[in-house]
């Protein structure tokens, strides 16, 4: 590491989060434990299923670690799902083979009365063990991030019972009862902070929430639904724990509402997909946080010199600004790893 004028004995990340550019960048990957590691496949092919992998605390801490043993990335995320809170507020989760999660949805007020108003602590436990185990395991250069959906993200999917085009369902229902879906919405806030809380306890040196559906609100509703729970939890985080480091991945919104939102929330970092526009981020952003971000994942299927060209780009869009480098969206299972190495190669050369 240069660039840090003296004797800092913290990881890379937590730098960064904390003020100070490094070089050479950081970098770790949005769902960088999965199908694309033959690892992952052995190990989720004997959990049974993949809500059990989440809740086993060991099986969930050697995926988490499989990508730091093979890439030495300079952070692990720990393996869970953001649908893991409303599984803990009682609602039932499964995942459908080669489609995607299900839930039973939670689109009316019986339903809503019948989920917990706490998490079930014998489940959220599970994940805080598993984060114990992979802290234990790390060394102190490598950053455990926790993560969390933020609510209207995760409300999308219960509010279905599954993951739409366009989460046209809960737009529909914000618009139609709002009354009934600011409870849904107030719910998983309450829920949210408190796992987050629970997860830096653990032993999570830092917090993502993936807002990852933020993009297809119109303003008001990204001021409602999106803004105006994540500077909730945000706060309610801080208040438990002052020195908390919580970065922001408000998916598809667009630069100047990501300013707005790092400054309501003091965010230490924001995450932007492959779409922003990276001088306007820059120009918007770096006085505030750290910038995450944000090759495209089809890139890096791609590989060969496309791929060199675009990390170059962004290491250099980001030049002389807290940057800590990332995919625009999570890593596609049909990605060569050989193309990983490639990435981050290219990212800690010169
Ligand atoms: O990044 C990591 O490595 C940590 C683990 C992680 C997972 N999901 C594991 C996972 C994280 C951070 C998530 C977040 C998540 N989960 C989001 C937000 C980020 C994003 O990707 O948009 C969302 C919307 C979910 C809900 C979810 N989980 C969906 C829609 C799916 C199906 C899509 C898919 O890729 O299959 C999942 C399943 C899931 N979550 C997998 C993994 C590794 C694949 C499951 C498998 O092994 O079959």
């Amino acid at each position: 590491m240069k660039d840090l004028g003296g004797a800092i004995e913290i990881d890379p990340i937590t730098c960064v989060l904390g003020g100070k550019t490094v070089s050479p960048v950081p970098i770790w990957m949005m769902r960088q434990a999965g199908r694309y590691l033959p690892e992952y496949q052995e190990v989720r092919s004997k959990a049974g299923g993949f809500v059990e992998l989440c809740l086993s605390p060991d099986l969930a801490a050697e995926v988490t670690l499989q990508p730091i043993r093979r890439f030495q990335l300079d952070a692990a995320i720990i393996f869970s799902d953001i649908l893991i809170v409303p599984h803990a507020m009682g609602v039932k989760l499964w995942f459908e083979e080669g489609e995607g999660p299900r839930l039973d949805p939670v689109a009316s007020r019986e339903a809503l009365q019948r989920m917990r108003e706490e998490l079930d602590r014998k489940i959220v436990e599970r994940v805080y063990e598993a984060i114990g185990r992979v802290r234990g395991a790390l060394t102190s250069n490598v950053t455990l991030i926790g993560f969390c959906g933020a609510p209207w993200t995760v409300a999308s999917y219960l509010v279905a019972g599954q993951g739409t085009q366009n989460q046209g369902p809960a737009r529909q229902l914000a618009g139609s009862d709002p009354k009934l879906f600011e409870e849904i919405i107030d719910r998983l806030t309450n829920a949210t902070a408190e796992h987050l809380i629970g997860q830096l306890r653990a032993g999570a040196s830092a917090v993502q929430i993936f807002d990852t559906w933020a993009g297809v609100l119109d303003p008001a509703s990204l001021q409602k639904w999106c803004v105006k729970p994540t500077v909730e939890i945000t706060r309610r985080v801080r208040k438990a724990i002052p020195e908390a480091k919580i970065i922001l991945f408000p998916k598809g919104v667009e630069v100047n509402d990501l300013a707005g939102l790092v400054k309501a929330t003091s965010a230490d970092a924001v995450s932007i997909d492959q779409y922003t526009d990276r001088k306007a981020a820059r120009a918007m952003l770096s006085d505030y946080c750290a910038i995450q971000g944000n090759l495209d994942p089809d890139v890096l299927i791609e590989g060969g010199a496309a791929l060199d060209r675009a990390v170059d780009v962004i290491k250099q869009d980001f030049h002389g600004v807290r940057h800590i480098f990332n995919l625009g969206h999570g890593i596609k299972p049909t990605t060569p790893i050989k193309h990983v190495e490639q990435m981050i190669a290219r990212v800690r050369e010169g």
